[in-house]
């Protein structure tokens, strides 16, 4: 199989740089797919290739009628940015193609340097940790090991009799993937109530603890989030802390959103550093392209203890499959490790502050302009709906107007228009551009008032 290299890496440079630009600016209007994109996405298995230079080309103009989240006015979901040293770190780390399951030399030495510079960025006393393929993941990894903790042999066994989990009725659903899939079933995870922030209720949590050790249960681990996809509200760690302190439970904290903000805002995340687990995901607020998960523990032997085995092919020292979900794993950690080499944890900062500031901008602006707010935000999620009219009609119009793009959530049966800032490319004149033209919309489209 031989390329035409040099002319393939120009191409593709050429197709880099003019995506680049165009991500410097917003786009008018979320292109629909072409027919004669259609067609060739429906030919079958090619028995023969093409020149280089066509079908390149042919995939750059597919990635162009796709949701970018890179744009800077895509606000929906959890964005990330793709940052551009992210995406060439991928297309090194891809061209070499170490695999991180086994000892791999340096590339193991830079995943380890990663690890600790994101332990330091976010404040937490990391003692081991891996890179992932994200949230979910990280969450299965930290809750697999305080599975093996307090059910020591349960790996073998698949015996955690009476076994309990806590976390906010807010908490991200990959947290009942990780307990289903761990064996513990999700009738055993506790949903805690919470307060008008949308933080977890310390009081109800350790009244429910105490409940079910009462019964005859065995209150395993507790989730605190640290940033809530729903609303980016974050969970009282500290208290929570206390609480697992209290009764020998497993503290994990899913921060795959928000934990960025530890470096901006540390006092809003107290209780982190007691935490047994920490799951971030530099692929969201730490702008790198997907995926790029991190999972970290404070005690070294709980991931070995949870993975490690011995494989008749693999040599008898630890390995990194001794400690991870997955064998086969690509140097992810390059990304996060390019980026902070060539930008520096302050400019992660100053962005992640400025993400801040929009939040809380456009939160006091739609407020002026008539529209019902949520609360304050904790990070960078701001909720505004409309009172009156249908929200979730006004967010499809918005959709199809194609100049902000966002999603929506429902919050207590109440749909909310549900921007958040996590891209690195959002500017302020963004931010008021999606004001005035969600003013707009929700005017020209009958659905205002
Ligand atoms: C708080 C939280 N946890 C976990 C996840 C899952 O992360 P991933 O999509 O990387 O698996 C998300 C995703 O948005 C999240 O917001």
């Amino acid at each position: 199989m031989k390329l035409e290299r040099e002319r393939a890496l120009d191409h593709t440079r050429d197709l880099v740089a003019a995506a680049w630009a165009e991500f410097d600016q917003a786009r008018d209007v979320e292109p629909p797919v072409s027919p004669e994109l259609l067609a060739t996405l429906d030919l079958p298995l090619p028995e023969w290739g093409i020149d280089v230079v066509a079908a390149l080309d042919e995939a750059a103009e597919a990635l162009d009628q796709s949701l970018a989240q890179a744009r800077p006015r895509y606000l929906a979901y959890i964005g990330s940015s793709g940052l551009e040293i992210g995406a060439l770190a991928d297309l090194l780390a891809h061209s070499y193609d170490p695999n991180l399951a086994l000892h791999a030399g340096a590339a193991t030495l830079i995943e380890a340097q990663a690890l600790r510079w994101t332990a330091e960025f976010v404040g937490f006393p990391m003692a081991g940790g891996s890179f992932t393929s994200g949230g979910t993941v990280s969450n299965v990894t930290a809750l697999a090991a305080a599975r093996e903790r307090v059910f020591p042999a349960s790996r073998q066994s698949g015996e955690t009799p009476g076994a309990t989990v806590y976390c906010s009725s807010d908490a991200h659903y990959s947290i009942v993937r990780a307990i289903e899939l761990l064996g513990i079933g999700s009738d055993n995870l506790r949903a805690v109530p919470i307060d008008e922030h949308r933080r977890m209720r310390p009081g109800a949590l350790a009244e429910m603890v105490e409940a079910d050790a009462a019964g005859g249960r065995t209150p395993m681990a507790v989730v605190g989030t640290a940033g809530t996809t729903l609303t980016g509200a974050i969970d009282p760690l500290d208290a929570i802390a206390d609480i697992c302190a209290e009764h020998g439970i497993w503290m994990h904290v899913d921060g795959a959103y928000g934990l960025p903000a530890a470096s901006v805002i540390p006092e809003r995340f107290r209780g982190l550093e007691r935490a047994d687990s920490v799951t971030v995901d530099a692929h969201k607020w730490m702008f790198v392209p997907k995926a790029c998960g991190v999972v970290m523990v404070r005690d070294e032997s709980a991931l070995a203890a949870a993975f490690g085995h011995e494989t008749s092919y693999i040599p008898g020292t630890r390995n990194a499959v001794d400690v991870t979900l997955e064998y086969s794993r690509p140097l992810r950690a390059l990304k996060l490790w390019l980026a902070f080499r060539v930008h520096g944890a302050k400019k992660f900062r100053e962005t992640i502050a400025r993400n801040i500031e929009f939040a809380q901008c456009l939160h006091d602006m739609a407020a002026e302009r008539g529209w019902e707010v949520g609360p304050a935000p904790d990070l960078s999620i701001t909720l505004m709906r409309k009172p009156g009219i249908d929200n979730a009609e006004l967010v499809k119009q918005l959709q199809a107007d194609g100049r902000v793009y966002i999603s929506h959530a429902v919050v207590d049966g109440e749909t909310w228009l549900r921007p958040c800032f996590t891209n690195v490319r959002t500017t302020m004149s963004d931010v008021d551009v999606l004001m005035q033209v969600a003013d707009e919309v929700s005017r020209a489209s009958g659905l205002g008032r």
